[in-house]
């Protein structure tokens, strides 16, 4: 039985490859009210601009590549049994070959019908627009959790961390519940890391590794896959 590693992801460990985050300088609620964008009531009100804002994000994500930090998480999987819990909605984690992603907050390139929630539809084209219907007849959406709605996944993510002996959160300001709080599923005994450029806060029990995603991942990965502890 091979050790389980759980990794805990944010749009930091994208902003390499050029994706914005969401509240760093520059990131998207700097520019948008997410009410208006990411949420029922926004859809209710505006669903054009709301369409506008992920198809904005969809492109960025379609010209994205992964970068290092992401293919040196998908190589540890020759070591460890490797859970990806990520809150980003793009798909660089399954590019850079990461075989087991948990995508909480949902998938940009998929759609899904608004009369009912298991139709759901790979994107082909960046552009979703008013007019595009389901099966049903129904518009489609973005298959992405916005706030107010329901997270996915929670209970098994919080399972993966209850049963890992290591943990890495990459790239989030752990800001936004009820995800946030899968860190403290973690156990006690669990080697735990939070690498950001900067935290306003640590979890308990875990170390911060300040430094970008780009850099610092590799080196944790190298000292994991030879059994050490980074240093
Ligand atoms: N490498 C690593 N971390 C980075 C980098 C980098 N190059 N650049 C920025 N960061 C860190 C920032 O320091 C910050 O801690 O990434 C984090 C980004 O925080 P947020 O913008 O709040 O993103 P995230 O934590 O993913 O937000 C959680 O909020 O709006 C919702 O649905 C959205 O899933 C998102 C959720």
């Amino acid at each position: 039985m091979r050790e389980k590693v759980v990794i805990f992801t944010g749009a930091g460990i994208s902003a390499e490859s050029g994706l914005r985050t969401f509240r760093d300088m520059g990131g998207y609620w700097h520019q948008y009210r997410l009410e208006d964008v990411a949420s029922p009531a926004g859809w209710k009100a505006n669903p054009e601009a709301v369409l506008n804002f992920y198809n904005e994000r969809r492109k960025a994500v379609l010209e994205a590549r992964p970068n290092a930090a992401h293919l040196a998480l998908a190589a540890l999987e020759e070591f460890f049994e490797v859970v990806v819990v990520t809150q980003n909605i793009d798909d660089l984690h399954e590019r850079a070959g990461s075989s087991h992603v948990i995508h909480v907050h949902g998938e940009i390139l998929k759609a899904r019908s608004t009369a009912d929630r298991s139709l759901v539809y790979p994107l082909t084209t960046p552009e979703l627009a008013l007019g595009d219907r389901c099966e049903l007849g129904s518009q489609l959406r973005p298959d992405v959790v916005w706030f107010g709605e329901e997270v996915r996944f929670i209970g098994e993510a919080a399972r993966h961390f209850a049963a890992a002996t290591k943990i890495l959160a990459i790239g989030t300001s752990l800001s936004v519940y009820p995800a946030a709080a899968l860190v403290d599923e973690a156990r006690h005994s669990a080697e735990k890391y939070l690498v950001a450029p900067e935290a306003e806060s640590v979890p308990y029990g875990y170390r911060f590794i300040c430094g970008n995603a780009a850099s610092v991942v590799p080196h944790v990965v190298k000292c994991w896959t030879e059994g050490r502890k980074p240093c």
